[in-house]
């Protein structure tokens, strides 16, 4: 008989802490109140509270379905020509620049996990500026590049306003090579994002110091417009020499599970960008190989069609209208609420406590996350008074 020694080191694991958002999507589908809100995870919900495929991404896959004719391996960098069609619309005037490449990854989270990766290769000692709050997911990704992060103040809940001095006191503290993290528009979790003026002035400040930022771009569209949501990005690329993006088609095209996103990089001369991209290359080699086709093809086949591209655009248009909707609703229904009408994106945070935020959730059937951040468009239109109403009865004025 064959004995084996037994090696408990797997089941001997630490318990793990389950991530905050991820726990949230499970716990409200297991609801089965219906009368249940979910303002937990970041996807856009129409009026009867449903996510539809977009009608421009549904037509670009009948048309990829018909035409594609093998599924043969693309390579590392996926669809080539993926990222090349994105660039006008998320780079603007610095799409023409050769010095800025771009690939495919699974998402923008797997262009945050390429990019830090790629820091960590060329500069293991630069720390990570992370502004607080973040997307729950930006500082496990950073530690788990081997980076260290120090933290700048960003948001202030009880004034609701960006704690801009204190975030450029905090630039101004970091050293050369270090690394900034900035969200492009639309910020998660607060809704609060930079004004023209403080983009400039960051865009200074860590041009100056020789800081490399980081700019986290998931959400082009669904703030004021796909220019105007890129114009503090564009200003950061046309000053700094060294840029990282990490782009994500997920909530602009809808495509969240299809997990569809680029990395850009900059660096001061093609060349160096060039061989950047081959240690990026060879780093997505270990860790997926190739990403995912699917998503990548269907956004590509929108952006090939001028008629398909229409399309998409003027459905984002329409999604970004509701989003602007339902925050004049939310606002002018309660004057706590006020704050929300000029705050941008899916995302706005009230100031509830961890006690409020689990009364909401397990007594009223109102789903937000733990940090008091809610998608203000979870809410599908007749859900929006009972919504107002439970927020002020629990947390009150
Ligand atoms: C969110 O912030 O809700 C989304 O970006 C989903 C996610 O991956 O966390």
């Amino acid at each position: 008989m064959l004995t084996t020694k037994s090696s408990a080191w797997i089941a001997d694991l630490d318990a793990v802490r389950s991530d905050s958002l991820l726990k949230l999507i499970a716990l409200a589908s297991a609801d089965k109140r219906p009368d249940k809100i979910d303002v937990g995870v970041g996807v856009y919900r129409d009026g009867l509270g449903r996510t539809p495929v977009m009608r421009a991404v549904k037509a670009a896959e009948k048309k990829l379905w018909e035409a594609q004719d093998s599924k043969a391996y693309l390579g590392s960098r996926g669809d080539v020509l993926f990222p090349e069609l994105l660039k006008p619309i998320v780079l603007g005037p610095n799409a023409t620049d050769e010095r800025i490449v771009g690939l495919q990854t699974p998402g923008g989270c797997g262009a945050l996990r390429l990019g830090f990766q790629l820091v960590q290769r060329a500069n293991p000692s630069a720390r990570v500026l992370v502004g607080l709050p973040t997307w729950p997911n930006h500082v496990p990704i950073v530690s788990g590049c081997g980076l260290e992060i120090a933290e700048y103040p960003y948001y202030d809940r009880t004034a609701r306003k960006v704690r801009f001095e204190a975030m450029m006191a905090a630039i101004g503290a970091a050293k050369a090579g270090d690394v900034v993290l900035l969200h492009g528009c639309c910020h998660n979790p607060t809704g609060a994002d930079l004004d023209a003026g403080q983009w400039a002035e960051v865009t200074r400040a860590v041009a100056e110091r020789g800081l490399i930022p980081f700019v986290d771009f998931a959400y082009q569209g669904l703030g004021r417009g796909l220019d105007h949501d890129a114009a503090g990005l564009w200003g950061i690329l046309e000053a700094c020499d060294e840029v990282l993006v990490s782009q994500s088609c997920d909530k602009n095209f809808g495509v969240y599970r299809d997990r569809v996103g680029c990395l850009f990089l900059k660096t001061a001369s093609k060349p160096a960008s060039d061989n950047a991209l081959g240690h990026v290359l060879q780093i997505a080699r270990e860790m997926w190989s190739m990403p995912p086709d699917h998503g990548g093809a269907v956004v590509r086949t929108v952006l090939q069609d001028p008629g398909l591209t229409a399309a998409w655009r003027s459905e984002l248009d329409e999604m970004r209208d509701r989003i602007l909707r339902i925050r004049e609703r939310l606002a002018s229904a309660d004057p706590n609420l006020a704050f929300i009408r000029d705050q941008m994106g899916m995302f706005s945070m009230l100031p509830v406590t961890p006690e409020q935020v689990l009364e909401l959730r397990e007594k009223h059937g109102i789903y937000m996350a733990d940090s008091g951040r809610f998608n203000v468009l979870g809410m599908a239109d007749d859900a929006v008074d009972r919504f107002v109403a439970t927020v002020a009865e629990v947390v009150g004025g």
